[in-house]
């Protein structure tokens, strides 16, 4: 029997306490809006179709919805927010009879896979249950048990006596139950309570009533199923996430210096013994091979670096491939579109756009090198400058092998300098230059004057 899953991902609240513009959905954890951490980990578990809640905000997340790639989940609108059960039903017309249905919620986003697993495999009998125990229970619905530890109905906090408080096994939200029997009993969850509300938990007395097995699956974690209502849960999700991925890297092989100096936004391969000190930023994809070292206070996105090199303090490097054995740093700038060869060394305040350089060139200090094609072995001295930009287009520069190019120099493109050509300091080249030649072009020969005086203030 191959049941459907159908997910009902709950996402219609206002987020009031997170002061925030953005709807809350969307707010990232990690670098992914919590929706998307929902949304992946949903399809992760097989999944068959998800169902989205909204209304507060419902245009700005769908207009996330239709630009991000992938499958697209169905929407729906729940204009008045009136409770849980009520937003759960917005979506139940979709959702055939014969489907397990599975409620998450589009602000807790660090459900993992596996107790997705679990919820989707207890609901095998009639209804299940994600809860966790807390130590401070409070604000959560509570789980009634009977003197067998059968699950009899859930109590929300507002409705619970004082001694139901005391309960510490609380309700995380999570649900699944088949889709049929879920109807029905939502049909019948009514409103006289302390909020006015209709209470999808309510589904679990009838549930009971009914003499429906009330499975309940125990969250790995507290951290898994908290929500994110305020900044501060939303910084505690970020560094439970920043931490879950950690681990995973340092198992796979990663020596960071401080795990809890490291922030990944996005995937990151690595090969062996890769070493990054603290203080880094990663962000979408990044991919270091084998013995690849990154200094203090790096910032990398969507970078590959190949085995073997070395990137010091306060580099960013961003859209960049950098070949083996290179040095890069520290303070350097690589920006989208730099492709370096192996044995490249660019040192502090050099820039590189949009440039391949070849084996063995570099550009040591205070250098920007952007829309080039630059050789092997090529030197770029201090103070080296393409300029490419003449207000309205960009042009190439193009330097050969092995050519020399002094400091302090301006390359006004679009030019070429030929292989081995010598470049003297401080020129201004606006003219292809030969090979193996010294070109020179300075404004004048240097002239000096004796016995001149300073001007005095008056
Ligand atoms: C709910 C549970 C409670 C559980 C807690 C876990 C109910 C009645 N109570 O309480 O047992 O311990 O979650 O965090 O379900 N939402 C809508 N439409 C609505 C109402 C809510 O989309 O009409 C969404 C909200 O955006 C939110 C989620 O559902 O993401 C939960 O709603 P909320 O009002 O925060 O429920 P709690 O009172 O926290
Ligand atoms: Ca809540």
């Amino acid at each position: 029997m191959t049941r459907k899953l159908h997910a009902i991902i709950l996402a219609a609240g206002q987020g009031t306490r997170m002061k925030s513009a953005l709807p809350k959905v969307l707010h990232p954890v990690g670098g992914k809006p919590m929706l998307a951490h929902v949304l992946d980990t949903a399809a992760a578990a097989g999944i068959d179709a998800a169902h989205l809640v909204l209304g507060h905000a419902a245009g700005r997340v769908q207009d996330w919805l239709n630009q991000r790639e992938g499958k697209t989940p169905k929407t729906v609108l729940q204009g008045q927010q009136l409770g849980t059960a009520h937003a759960v039903l917005q979506a139940m017309p979709e959702v055939p009879d014969t489907a397990l249905v599975i409620v998450l919620y589009g602000d807790v986003p660090l459900i993992s896979p596996a107790t997705l697993d679990a919820l989707i495999k207890a609901a095998d009998k009639g209804l299940a249950l994600v809860t966790v125990t807390l130590d401070q229970p409070r604000g959560y619905g509570r789980i009634l048990r009977d003197g067998a530890g059968r699950v009899m109905a859930i109590v929300e906090e507002n409705d619970a006596t004082p001694e139901q408080r005391q309960i510490r096994e609380v309700n995380t939200g999570l649900m699944a139950a088949p889709a049929r029997r879920l109807r029905r009993w939502l049909s019948h969850v009514g409103s006289s309570n302390a909020k006015g509300e209709f209470y999808l938990t309510d589904v679990v007395g009838l549930a009971a009533r009914d003499g429906v097995e009330i499975r309940t699956v125990s969250a790995a974690s507290a951290d898994e199923v908290e929500g994110v209502n305020d900044p501060v849960q939303l910084a505690r999700a970020e560094r439970s996430f920043q931490r879950q991925q950690v681990e995973r890297l340092q198992r796979e092989g990663l020596y960071l210096a401080d795990p809890s100096r490291f922030d990944l936004r996005g995937s990151l391969k690595i090969g062996r013994d890769v070493q990054v000190d603290v203080g880094c930023v990663f962000e979408g994809t990044v991919e270091l091979e084998d013995e690849v070292r990154i200094g203090p206070y790096c910032i990398l996105r969507d970078v590959r670096i190949a085995a073997g090199t070395r990137v010091d303090a306060h580099s960013v490097l961003d859209g960049a491939e950098v070949g083996r054995d290179c040095i890069i740093g520290p303070f350097a700038r690589l920006r989208p579109g730099a492709l370096l060869g192996n044995g490249v060394h660019i040192g502090n305040f050099v820039e590189i756009k949009k440039t391949t350089i070849g084996d063995g060139s570099k550009a040591n200090h205070l250098a920007y090198v952007g829309d080039a094609v630059v050789g092997e072995r090529v030197n770029i001295g201090a103070g080296v400058i393409t300029c490419n930009y003449d207000g309205a287009n960009k042009h190439a520069t193009i330097i050969g092998d092995d050519a020399f190019i002094g400091t302090d120099s301006q390359l006004i493109a679009p030019i070429t300098i030929g292989r081995g050509a010598y470049i003297a300091a401080g020129s201004t080249i606006a003219k292809d230059v030969p090979e193996d030649a010294l070109t020179i072009n300075r404004a004048r020969e240097q002239r000096s004057f004796p016995g001149w005086k300073r001007p005095k203030k008056r």
